[in-house]
């Protein structure tokens, strides 16, 4: 008899008999996952999101249509100049050269056009870098509240996902907790700054201790520990602040990068990985990547997009305007009695939930035409998650319902 695959993806066909893979079975029963997955795909969300006087504050998508100059790009793009335009594309090397040359304004490493391979969005920087880096049944060390997607990409490619909780309330990493987490099967830090959902900046200082750390545990266990440092939003950075990679204080470190967040289009993929210019094994690890992006269902961006990167590299979401958003709506969940940090970066706000189960007041939210996300997702309960992506007027609307959302929680104020 075959293996019986756990948790709720047994998928069974019509005779009762198991058709989908234990593999399946082990992504599908990630907790965090299956959570999003249902809000996002179960719960009604697609069509709640497009009803009349619905407020949708949940993911970093586009509320408003594209610019002209993207649509411009794309379609220029789409004219073929020789018979090998629409060709199998593996990284172009206009692609990657307009990459390295705008990596190199935010992380001044040196960086040319082979130093970086184009991916499909930071999903395929961080696929490739896992199953290149790490073998199955090693572990990935990530910090939580994570990226709700870690542990779904870290289970496909077999590795075993180890959790550390970040301080709070600042949502810096704990050093201590991550020292104390790694053991001779780890193989990955994810390392993830500026933040989402807390919009945490590391302080150069955070990573040179964690660069020493590492340095030290990779020497105990006689094997190299590598950052993947998973920096899509590493552009979007507020007035005050700056940011820096973990590539600029340890050596081993892969950049995962996408320009979804950015260009805010993050239905077009387009993305990087990119290992340091001058590393020992550079030629092996790039190869290394090569084949996987094949192996792994040719994870590289399709030819129009890698066309467009170079005048797709000159074009931004309005960062003033969302660092607009951030103020005026930080201000007004102040005003409403909410603890909120103020974010450094990203385009999320991380709010306390003034009940303790987040997921019941998301839910309470939702009925009043507000959609947020719960802390349950990224497992941090006690919290939720707003996304700035929504425009101004809808962040605006949605405050008064937010403060009668908190007073009808906490019986402060009129509901
Ligand atoms: C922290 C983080 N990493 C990676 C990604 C993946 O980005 P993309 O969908 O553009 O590949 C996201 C998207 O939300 C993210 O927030």
């Amino acid at each position: 008899m075959g293996e019986q695959p756990a948790g709720p993806g047994s998928g069974r066909d019509g005779h009762g008999l198991t058709a989908t893979s234990t593999r399946a079975a082990r992504v599908q029963a990630a907790v965090p996952f299956r959570k999003m997955f249902d809000f996002r795909m179960r719960s009604g969300y697609a069509e709640r999101r497009l009803e009349p006087g619905v407020l949708d504050l949940t993911f970093g998508d586009p509320h408003e249509v594209q610019t002209a100059e993207y649509v411009e790009a794309l379609r220029e793009a789409a004219v073929p100049r020789d018979e090998l335009w629409f060709a199998y594309k593996q990284s172009e090397v206009g692609a990657q050269e307009a990459a390295a040359a705008s990596l190199e304004r935010v992380v001044p490493l040196g960086w040319t056009a082979g130093d970086l391979r184009m991916t499909t969005g930071g999903f395929g920087a961080i696929t490739v870098a896992m199953k290149v880096l790490a073998d199955p049944g090693e572990e990935v060390v990530y910090t939580l509240p994570p990226w709700f997607l870690y542990e779904p990409l870290a289970l496909e490619a077999g590795l075993v996902p180890v959790k550390v909780k970040a301080r709070e309330p600042s949502f810096d990493l704990d050093l201590d907790a991550i020292a104390s987490a790694i053991t001779e099967r780890t193989r990955i830090v994810i390392v993830n700054s500026p933040n989402n959902p807390t919009g945490r900046i590391y302080s150069p200082d955070t990573l040179r201790a964690l660069a020493r750390l590492l340095d030290d545990a990779s020497a105990r266990h006689g094997r190299r520990i590598w950052i993947v440092s998973d920096e899509p939003y590493n552009r979007i950075v507020f007035s005050g602040n700056e940011f820096h990679s973990p590539a600029e204080f340890y050596e081993q470190t892969a950049i995962c990068y996408s320009y979804g967040k950015t260009l805010l289009a993050p239905g077009q993929r387009l993305g990087y990985l990119a290992v340091p210019p001058g590393i020992a094994g550079r030629e092996e690890l790039l190869e290394a990547v090569d084949m996987m992006q094949i192996a792994a269902g040719w994870l590289f961006p399709n030819a129009v997009m890698q066309h467009a990167t170079p005048r797709l590299e000159q074009l931004s979401h309005d960062i003033a305007g969302l660092e607009a958003k951030r103020d005026r709506t930080v201000a007004g969940l102040r005003d409403a009695g909410y603890e909120v940090a103020t974010p450094e970066g990203t385009f999320y706000l991380w709010v306390r939930s003034p009940a303790p189960d987040d997921e019941s007041f998301v839910g309470d939210l939702a009925d009043r035409g507000v959609l947020v996300m719960p802390g349950a997702i990224f497992e941090t309960p006690g919290w939720f998650r707003i996304c700035l992506t929504a425009t101004a007027d809808s962040l605006e609307a949605a405050l008064p319902h937010l403060r009668a959302a908190r007073a009808a929680a906490t019986g402060i104020g009129p509901a």
